[in-house]
Order: C-alpha cells, then structure tokens, then sequence
C-alpha cells in the first residue's frame, strides 16, 4: 500500500478547523473505501487474510478510545455477516486481565494512528503467544501495522484533529467489508444479502445531507447545550454503542460532562442525575430498542430533560427533532454519527474552546 499525501490534505483550506474539513470529508472517504475494497462485486483483501480470519472460532477486537467504539459497532457486523463470536476488549485493560481465549483465536486491533501504547503492548504480548492479528489502521506504516500478521488501510486521508470523526466511520466500513468478505467465504446468508457497495454510496449521501445542515447542528448546541454542564446520549443496542462515541466527542471538546447510556439501563441509578432542562440526546436507528427506547424518552421527559430525538427515517415519529436517512441498521452509525460530531463541534466553538487541540489530550497516546 501507499499513502496519497497532497497538500489539500493536509492543509485547511478554505476551513476554520481541521475538525470541520473532517467531518466534511467522510462521504469522500466512503466512496473512497467502496472503490479500493470493491472490484465489481468483488472483494479486494489479502486472501490468505481471509482464510486465516475467518477460520478463527472467536475474533478479539482490541482497541482504545474512538477506535474503541468503532469496535463495539464492528462486533455485531462481524457476529451477523461472518457468524462468528466477538470480543471487544479496552487495550488497556486486556493486556494485564487477559480472559481465558478461545481455542483459535484471531485478534484484530483497531487504531487510527497505529500508535497507541495500550494498544501495542497488547499485541506484543498476542505475537508471543503466536497468535496471528491484523491491524486496521489509518497509517499503514505505524507500529502497529508492522508489527501485525496483517494490514488493512482505513484510507481516511491524514485526520489532524484531534476528536476523531472520519477515521471512526471509516473503521465501521472497513469492519463491514471484512465481515462481508469472510460472511461470504463462509457462506453466511446475510454476507451475500448485504449489498455493501450500495450501502456505501447511500452513506455517503446520507453524511452529505447532513452535513449540508449545518446551521441546523450549531442551533441544536445552542438551544440545548448553552450553559449546560451536563449531557447524555441514550439508545439500545446499536445505537448504545454510538451513544458512547456520541458523548465522547461532546466531553472532549466541549468539556460539558456527557454520558452515553443504556437507555434502558438509565433507570437503574443514573436517571436520578435527570433534572429539570437536562439535555438528552437519544438515538432510535435500532428497531429492536425503539419502541422501549420510546418509552425511557418519556421516563426522562416526565423528569425534565429537554430531549432531542435523532430517528432513522424508518422509526421516526412526528416531532423528532432529526431524521436519519434510510441506511442498513448495523452500519447505521456511519451515518447517525455525524448530528454528534456537529453538536459536539459547535457546542466546543460556541465555548471558545480550541476545538483541534482540546485540553489534556493527544492525537497519538505512546505512554500506557
Ligand atoms: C487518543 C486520542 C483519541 C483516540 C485514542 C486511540 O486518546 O485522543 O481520539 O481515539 O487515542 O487512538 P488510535 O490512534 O489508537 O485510534
């Protein structure tokens, strides 16, 4: 592989912040990803990597951080596309509390910068143990992608800022065209259904709608987040593991205190924190969760919160504040994400934050 470096990727250009230029270019990155990984129908990766992934009985996802969360979306693409068990594990936990592995074992880390210490010490301790791996990434020649048995790029261009935002939806695609990939070497039903290809160019459309609201996103912050010091973001499934993405972006550069919650786990302790213009930010794109979902939007309503509802155009009802254009369910977070990113961006501008460079943190952590 090669990395296209130009300059406009890495310039500004005609933006304010590295953040918004990235948000802006994920329907590129996904068009981008469908080319490179598509050759008609068919699915351009390494094939020895296929056999070897998809012969594992149990794939470890490992990552930190945002890729963390790609992770947590990966798993229930690669446990319905290649029917196989899913782990998703912090680095910086696994490494020191490894859990008993299965018999065959594949791991697959998760980086954008294919730096991360946490991340690295892990598959330090996998290549001792002579387990085979592959690195997902958006540096192909980082550590951990040299390091791995196997290398897949995230093809995202050079992502600056620091809150991670086209580097996360290119993982969950990336995720998608391996789990299709070995779904269908497998023969799994659901891998030769998917039409990922179509599912790509429909995301790039859907982000593009988005993101063309802007002013929509900036009002949303303001109305909901001014003078605010904390915020949640709920959902089930799928959409659980957006809202921990969701509120990640919105803690780190805004620094308004957020959680992203079960939503049916809230009134077990936490909904005690829902109190009177609370803001609440919940995600109905699964269809399992949303009638349930409805019902924790109404426990938190009858408390105060002031909530704002983000609906795939599927499950939508009349006063939802957001729609989410039609998009496959499990790879529905490429899209549903990107209203959080806006959010998070504008509530961080609005604070006068340095919204690339937020406080304390690093794009790249090498200390565990
Ligand atoms: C740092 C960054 C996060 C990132 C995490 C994992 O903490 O601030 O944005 O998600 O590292 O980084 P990686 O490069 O491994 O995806």
């Amino acid at each position: 592989y090669r990395v296209e470096l130009d300059a406009s990727d890495i310039s500004k250009g005609t933006y304010d912040t590295f953040m918004l230029k990235e948000i802006d270019e994920q329907p590129a990155v996904m068009r981008k990803i469908s080319s490179h990984y598509f050759d008609g129908k068919k699915i351009n990766v390494d094939q020895k990597m296929l056999k070897d992934v998809a012969d594992a009985d149990r794939l470890y996802i490992v990552a930190a951080g945002t890729s963390y969360h790609a992770a947590l979306v990966g798993k229930d693409i690669f446990e319905n596309l290649a029917d196989v068990p899913v782990d998703v594990e912090l680095a910086s936990e696994f490494g020191y509390h490894m859990p008993k592995l299965s018999k065959k074992p594949f791991f697959i880390f998760l980086s954008q910068s294919g730096e991360t210490a946490d991340s690295r010490q892990v598959l330090v301790k996998v290549n001792e143990l002579g387990f085979h791996s592959l690195t997902m990434t958006n540096v192909p020649n980082s550590t951990l992608s040299r390091e791995a048995t196997y290398t897949m790029e995230l093809l995202a261009g050079p992502e600056i800022a620091v809150a991670s935002t086209k580097a996360y939806t290119a993982n969950i695609a990336v995720e998608a065209v391996l789990a299709k990939a070995m779904g269908e070497l497998k023969g799994v039903k659901a891998a030769k259904d998917l039409d990922l290809q179509g599912q790509l160019a429909l995301a790039a459309n859907a982000i593009q709608t988005i993101v063309d609201e802007k002013d929509k996103f900036n009002k949303i912050a303001d109305d909901y987040l001014t003078g605010k010091n904390d915020a949640f973001y709920i959902g089930r499934g799928i959409d659980y593991a957006l809202s921990l993405e969701a509120a990640l972006k919105l803690k780190e550069i805004s620094y308004i205190h957020s959680e992203g919650f079960a939503a049916g786990e809230l009134k077990h302790g936490t909904i005690s924190l829902i109190e009177k213009d609370t803001p609440v930010f919940a995600y109905i794109n699964d269809g399992i969760g949303a009638a349930h979902t409805r019902g924790n939007i109404q426990e938190v309503t009858a408390r105060g919160a002031h909530v704002l509802v983000i609906a795939s155009k599927k499950y939508a009802e009349k006063g939802d504040q957001v729609i989410i254009p039609e998009i496959n369910e499990m790879i529905s977070p490429i899209v549903s994400v990107v209203p959080a990113q806006l959010i998070a961006y504008y509530a961080s501008l609005a604070r006068g934050n340095n919204v690339d460079q937020p406080r304390n943190l690093a794009k790249s952590v090498t200390v565990e």
